[in-house]
């Protein structure tokens, strides 16, 4: 079943061709009334944003609307002020893994002048997510932002070019061959590349990475790596990157075990 937001006038409306919203009073209604129709249009408003989708990312538009997502406005702003304390202005950027695509369009806001954003597992993959917040923000801002729905192992220099600025956010501990992730980070990064990551073993000084099995951190099974700080500067050098700064950014979910660190990582 597929949505869309399609402009109309000076409205946006929900395409609605499926079940998928029927759990929304007024569209259920809608849908028994004009069932035999293939698609409805309806107005959306702001409270339809929050509705429309499960969010990870929160948002707050120039409308003074917000959107509420797992990912609290105040962590999504510490971290960007952190991500960008590097120079965006006038930069490429590429968002690897960009789910709502807060910091995609943070970049934009900030005057990138191109961000690409790239998700699979989150947008139609095995994850809880969806491209549906992406879309919806996207239209909201009217943004420039190009999206593309591909698996992170198959972006290659080839098909998506060098970006002065590369966004690795929040995924490295999730995959289960987190250097070639950076092999690949590393392939498409001409400038910067920044990682943010859940590390741990901070007591250990030689390079080292823990392992977690079947969801043994937080309970959530997609977790498998930790690194700790030793450990990413050794992967990042091995790929690649020569000047490496970390910044320490603290827990990401107060209720969460996460200690979260974020790396700018320069080729040269
Ligand atoms: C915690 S979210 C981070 C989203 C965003 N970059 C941020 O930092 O807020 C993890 C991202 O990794 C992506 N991902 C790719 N492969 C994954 C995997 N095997 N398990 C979990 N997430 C995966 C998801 O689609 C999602 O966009």
């Amino acid at each position: 079943m597929s949505t869309k937001i399609a402009g109309h006038s000076d409205r946006d409306y929900i395409v609605d061709t499926g079940s998928r919203f029927c759990d929304l009073p007024e569209r259920l209604l809608a849908q028994l009334f004009f069932g035999r129709y293939p698609f409805i249009m309806m107005p959306v408003t702001p409270s339809d944003l929050q509705s429309l989708t499960r969010w990870f990312h929160s948002f707050e538009f120039d409308d003074g609307s917000q959107i509420f997502g797992e990912k609290s406005l105040a962590r999504l702003k510490a971290e960007a002020d952190v991500v960008f304390s590097v120079p965006v202005e006038g930069k490429s950027v590429l968002d690897i893994c960009a789910w709502d695509g807060y910091f995609s369009f943070d970049a934009e806001r900030r005057g990138a002048s191109f961000v690409s954003a790239i998700d699979h597992f989150c947008w139609s993959g095995p994850g809880w997510g969806t491209r549906t917040g992406f879309d919806l923000v996207h239209k909201k801002l009217n943004s420039r932002v190009v999206a593309t729905d591909v698996d992170l192992f198959q972006i290659t220099a080839e098909r998506f070019g060098h970006f002065d600025i590369v966004l690795f956010l929040g995924t490295l501990y999730h995959l289960t061959d987190p250097l070639s992730a950076l092999r690949l980070v590393a392939s498409v990064t001409s400038g910067v590349a920044i990682i943010e990551t859940h590390v741990d073993l901070l007591n250990v000084n030689e390079p080292s990475m823990r392992f977690y099995s079947r969801g043994e951190l937080n309970n959530d099974p997609t977790i498998f790596w930790g690194p700790n700080i030793a450990c990413l500067r050794a992967m990042l050098q091995d790929v690649g990157f020569s000047r490496i700064e970390f910044h320490p950014i603290g827990e990401l979910f107060p209720t969460q075990v996460s200690t979260r660190i974020v790396a700018h990582a320069w080729r040269r």
